[in-house]
């Protein structure tokens, strides 16, 4: 990292391990604006249907390159959705590509398009011995879907009934834990043997439950995992800013339009890829901790996935800027995370 003076801020260019782009008319928008503040970025699954197959991974890759401005030079990385029918020879074919760069588990109802999903991990042991095998990485959505369990525990229990056990029984496989949002999960991910990651999102490091609930119900706030109390977040600012390079950016930035968020039944997701970097700058320089932003948006991430560093690098600068009330979306619009409000750092 260059710190060039007090003004600007010079680091390696970022990148997203966790994004959704969506499909369709809508791409245009969400892959251009993605592509100016990242490099790369690890694009979910879940379109409807789901992307299951490495066919049409390599179709939703040929998708995303077709709307890149011709200024940039943008990879997506492509994922598999997991289910229970997924077969180990998929796993070899995703290897193969060259193309996937994980496989993602969504249990069956935890998120977004997710009915597809896994319904129990034991349907998918010798799937999951074969990305073991191949060192392909599993990302996991870290939330119990039992409807017993109170959706502010979903994470906590996750760890115990699910992650503990399947890591015990498949020690080598790679996980990532995705957009963490507890204090168990940081500290699980802090303390724990083998190889794992864990993507934290900048809605997680910004804002506690507080922010979703108090003074009436601010839909745009609402993601899932669901924003958690302040002391969880302060465990992930703990976490991003200790040094540990298990901990690396994705956005989970998840766009819906506007009509879909400020309804009866509000869709999940917080849409941050316009201003990612600007958000994650604010978290670490409200942290004093700017020098790890670097390692935490542009190295730790490639080094988990055995990806090489990027070369080219960003710049941004200390100055107040509106973040805007909508964005294009389609022939619709999205709101973005933080609507209207102000950010001190702007890429250049
Ligand atoms: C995501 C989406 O909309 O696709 N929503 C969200 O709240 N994060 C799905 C997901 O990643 O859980
Ligand atoms: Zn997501």
């Amino acid at each position: 990292m260059t710190q060039q003076n007090t003004k600007t801020l010079t680091i390696i260019q970022p990148d997203d391990f966790h994004l959704h782009l969506r499909d369709g008319k809508v791409l245009q928008s969400t892959v251009t604006q993605a592509a100016r503040q990242f490099r790369r970025a690890i694009i979910m699954p879940n379109l409807k249907p789901p992307i299951t197959t490495t066919k049409h991974a390599t179709e939703y890759r040929k998708r995303i390159l077709a709307q890149l401005p011709s200024n940039t030079d943008f990879q997506p990385l492509m994922t598999l959705y997991l289910t229970d029918n997924t077969p180990p020879e998929e796993i070899v074919r995703a290897k193969e590509s060259g193309i996937v760069h994980g496989i993602k588990l969504y249990p069956a109802g935890a998120t977004t398009n997710s009915d597809a999903g896994v319904t129990s991990l034991s349907n998918c042991i010798k799937t999951l011995d074969e990305m073991q095998k191949q060192g392909i990485p599993l990302l996991m959505h870290g939330e119990v879907t039992d409807p017993d369990v109170d959706i502010f525990d979903r994470e906590a229990v996750f760890i115990d009934k699910v992650l503990i056990p399947l890591r015990k029984m498949l020690p080598d496989l790679k996980v990532v834990f995705e957009h963490i949002t507890t204090k168990a999960a940081a500290e699980y991910v802090t303390d724990a043997e083998g190889f794992i990651g864990a993507t934290v999102t900048p809605q997680h490091l910004l804002f506690n439950r507080n922010h979703l609930l108090v003074g009436g119900i601010h839909p745009h706030y609402y993601c899932l995992p669901i924003l958690k109390r302040e002391e969880n977040r302060q465990a992930l600012l703990k976490a991003v800013t200790q040094n540990n390079r298990r901990f690396f950016a994705g956005t989970d930035s998840a766009p819906h339009a506007k009509g879909a968020k400020e309804n009866a039944c509000g869709c999940a997701g917080c849409y941050s890829a316009s201003h990612a970097i600007e958000l994650y700058a604010t978290v670490f320089e409200q942290q004093n901790a700017l020098e790890h932003l670097e390692w935490f948006t542009a190295i730790n991430g490639p080094k988990f996935y055995n990806l090489a560093v990027n070369r080219t690098t960003i710049t941004l600068e200390k100055r107040d800027w509106q973040i805007p009330e909508s964005l294009p979306f389609g022939s619709d619009k999205v709101i973005p995370l933080m609507a209207g409000e102000n950010l001190t750092w702007k890429l250049v």
